[in-house]
């Protein structure tokens, strides 16, 4: 197919016009106006697209700003008062807490600016204006390059076009691929790093249901904590400092009193990190039936030995909560995304639209000639041979991966120290200075939640696996060789080994070595138990894996983003969406239920008396605290009430996916309504298939989020800095 890139844009445009399912999609802030505000208003918003992404003026993008990277927050005051998720601010939360001042446990909340705490490292990016660059980037790339030929050309754009765009002082520019390389947009981007914790309600509340009521409805969690985001004395960016003062915004989101009825309109808006729609079948069918499940068996095993420690001993569990949570997160997504493609038949939806696909394209070449493999009617068969070849690749990089780079710890910190040996044998001893200097940094932060006897058993356990499940003998052979050479009985004696005789492990012993003289520390690493099996085994990887897994990875990338035009191509009447990349994205939908199974109805709001159901006295998931208790009983609501009752998380079919935690919520005059942190288990194959039957999102009511800060926690002085509206009035 060569349509030239314009008219390709302009078909795009045509098309979005109106969408298939109500919700589904993840649309570009700045073609809202183009694409789908009229679609919005006819599902009952009250503004224009403009009110929502202006460059001229302040608009609600304004208010929504990237967190840390990875999460979504926005600014709720005139005075740059962040809010997130309390799972977002999780790691800030923690770092601050101790045995003694447990912030975790028992909440935390700055009672004036003074007393907000400061988070080195922690960023609040906001995006100034985004622009299209595709013409830019794709010039002079053709179909005839190889996929390294055309990188090359784009990278050389790339380079050109951030070049020759003019920002102030303070801004950065990012450029995207989007349709998966079809099609390039510019994102002129300001950073602030001072941002400070301002208030966070306790796990009890922030975490209620834990890892139990994780991706599940009816949800009861209060997922919300509070920062600040601090600027120089000119409001702009500026590392931690005492004459910082609060960031004044552009524009920040009123809170709505009035609430949410089913059949509301509703808008997410944030950063949405990665969802993979336009995948062949045997791209679904092998990561619901082999890579997930080789994924979910480790993590089983992982979580079964941590979780084991964590309820033992409470230093044990404050040093691994946070770490816990996030590998129990995907680990029960995984699961549940098996479950929900099975149930909507997701497979065989592909392989419909793609028989559909066929046909189409098939009509469309009927009297063209293309040179081999250039018909976009072959893609498919190309797929399910590529597909084929790269499993057993794919499937080695995810045991890897998951074994040696994620649950066993100490092997992750073995990967640095080879490369830190590497280092001064390639470079030299400043480049080994200054790697050191910052392996020194992140090993601070490892080892104060590091427990070497815990992950000493998990390695027992994944040792034992990543020999007997990785599909290439050489890595399992690697593996009892050492085990030979260092005279171990059986897996367990071969952990006991190794943690014993590494130097690793101990945090005080690698600080003395870091002190030595170069050559003798790095003679030292090098002899390391630890750090010669992790470099015998990356090194046996990276030779029977690597070559080969990213040939074939490239070629699928290539054909993905030529089955993507063609699918947009083929199409002309329907409306396609690009894969969430990480960059500003606005979904709609509206507030309401699902039917999850036959003869089951979910309503969409839940309430404070599902939280007394859900409570059990000292549990560590499902305990609540005394106060909130007393509230309920009292019926102590304020103006927070609806009717009477404390309601406490809502859904509806917006289209989310990770790094949406956070975002807003936002009702049809753009108001806050509430925060969005998480999707139904049913529905949390959305990333590879929406479902619009069983896909919702969940957000915590705004109203909670005030109660709780007000009359849990007392801190009204942040309610009096917040604009509080009656829209429905
Ligand atoms: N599932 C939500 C998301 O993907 C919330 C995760 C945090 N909560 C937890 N219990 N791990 O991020
Ligand atoms: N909980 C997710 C997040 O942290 C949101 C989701 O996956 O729905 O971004």
């Amino acid at each position: 197919m060569k349509l030239p890139f314009k008219s390709f844009a302009f078909v795009l445009a045509f098309l979005f016009t109106s969408s298939v399912f109500a919700g589904e999609g993840m649309w570009l802030p700045q073609l809202l106006k183009a694409l789908n505000e009229g679609d919005m208003q006819t599902m009952g918003m009250k503004m224009t697209a403009e009110d929502i992404y202006s460059v001229n003026k302040g608009s609600l993008k304004d208010a929504i700003v990237h967190f840390n990277g990875g999460c979504t927050s926005e600014i709720i005051s005139a005075k740059g008062l962040l809010l997130t998720n309390h799972h977002c601010g999780y790691s800030q939360i923690q770092s601050h807490s101790t045995l003694e001042k447990n912030y975790l446990k028992d909440g935390f909340w700055a009672m004036n600016m003074k007393e907000e705490l400061s988070n080195p490292g922690l960023t609040a990016t906001m995006i100034a204006r985004i622009d299209d660059v595709t013409e830019a980037v794709l010039k002079g790339v053709n179909d005839g390059m190889s996929p390294k030929e055309r990188q090359a050309a784009i990278d050389i754009n790339l380079e050109a076009v951030k070049n020759s765009t003019e920002v102030e002082k303070h801004q950065e520019v990012r450029i995207r691929p989007f349709y998966k390389g079809n099609q390039y947009y510019l994102f002129v981007t300001v950073t602030y790093t001072d941002v400070r914790l301002v208030g966070t309600p306790p796990e009890s509340i922030g975490k209620f249901g834990s890892d139990t009521d994780n991706w599940v409805w009816p949800r009861h969690t209060g997922d919300f904590s509070i920062f600040r985001i601090y600027a120089d004395k000119n409001n702009m960016p500026a590392d931690y400092s005492e004459d910082n003062v609060p960031y004044t915004p552009k524009h920040f989101l009123p809170i709505s009193l009035d609430g949410i009825e089913e059949g509301d309109f509703s808008m997410v808006f944030g950063f949405p990190g990665r969802t993979d729609q336009y995948l062949p079948s045997f791209a679904v069918e092998q990561i619901v039936d082999v890579l997930n499940p080789a994924r979910i068996e480790v993590r089983d095993h992982a979580l079964k030995i941590v979780g084991t420690a964590m309820r033992a001993d409470e230093g044990v569990r404050l040093q691994y909560a946070s770490k816990f949570a996030r590998i129990a997160n995907y680990w029960k997504k995984w699961i549940g995304e098996k479950q929900g493609l099975e149930t909507t038949d997701g497979v065989g939806r592909k392989k419909r639209f793609e028989a559909e696909y066929l046909a189409a394209a098939k009509k469309y070449e009927s009297n063209k000639r293309y040179k081999e493999n250039q018909a976009p009617s072959t893609y498919l068969k190309q797929f399910e041979k590529l597909y084929k070849e790269i499993q057993p690749y794919a499937l080695a990089r995810d045991y890897h991966n998951e074994i040696t780079g994620r649950n066993i710890e100490i092997m992750q910190v073995a990967g640095y120290h080879q490369r830190l040996v590497n280092t001064y044998k390639k470079s030299g001893e400043p480049a080994y200075t200054s790697f050191k200097g910052r392996l020194n940094n992140y090993l601070q932060g490892f080892y104060k939640n590091y427990q070497p006897a815990v992950d000493q058993k998990v390695f027992a356990d994944l040792i034992q696996m990543y020999v007997e499940k990785m599909p290439f003998d050489e890595m399992a052979s690697i593996m009892k060789d050492q085990m030979s050479a260092i005279g171990a009985s059986d897996y367990n004696d071969f952990a006991a080994k190794l943690y014993q005789n590494s130097i690793l492990t101990s945090q005080d012993m690698l600080m003395v070595l870091y002190n030595e003289e170069p050559d003798k520390a790095v003679e030292k690493l090098a002899n390391d138990p630890l750090v010669k099996l992790s470099s015998a085994l990356n090194d046996a990887y990276g030779e029977q894996v690597t070559p080969k897994l990213s040939g074939l990875q490239d070629q699928i990338n290539e054909l993905q983003r030529k089955y993507m035009k063609a699918i947009i191509e083929l199409f002309p009447d329907r409306s396609f969406y690009p894969d969430a990349n990480g960059t500003l994205r606005v979904t709609y939908g509206k507030i309401n239920g699902y039917q999850p199974r036959d003869a089951v109805s979910y309503l969409p709001v839940t309430y404070l008396s599902g939280v007394v159901e859900k409570f059990v006295p000292g549990d560590y998931e499902f305990d609540v605290p005394k106060k909130l208790l007393e509230l309920y009983e009292e019926k102590n609501y304020g103006e927070y009430a609806d009717n009477g009752k404390m309601p406490v998380c809502f859904i509806g079919s917006n289209h989310t996916t990770g790094g949406n935690s956070g975002s807003p919520a936002i009702d049809a005059h753009g108001n806050l309504i509430g925060l969005n942190f998480d999707r139904v288990w049913e529905g949390t194959m959305s990333d590879i298939n929406y479902d619009a039957s069983i896909c919702r999102n969940i957000m915590v009511d705004a109203r909670y989020i005030l109660f709780i800060i007000d009359k849990f926690a007392g801190a009204d002085h942040l309610i009096k800095e917040m604009k509080l509206v009656h829209p429905k009035k």
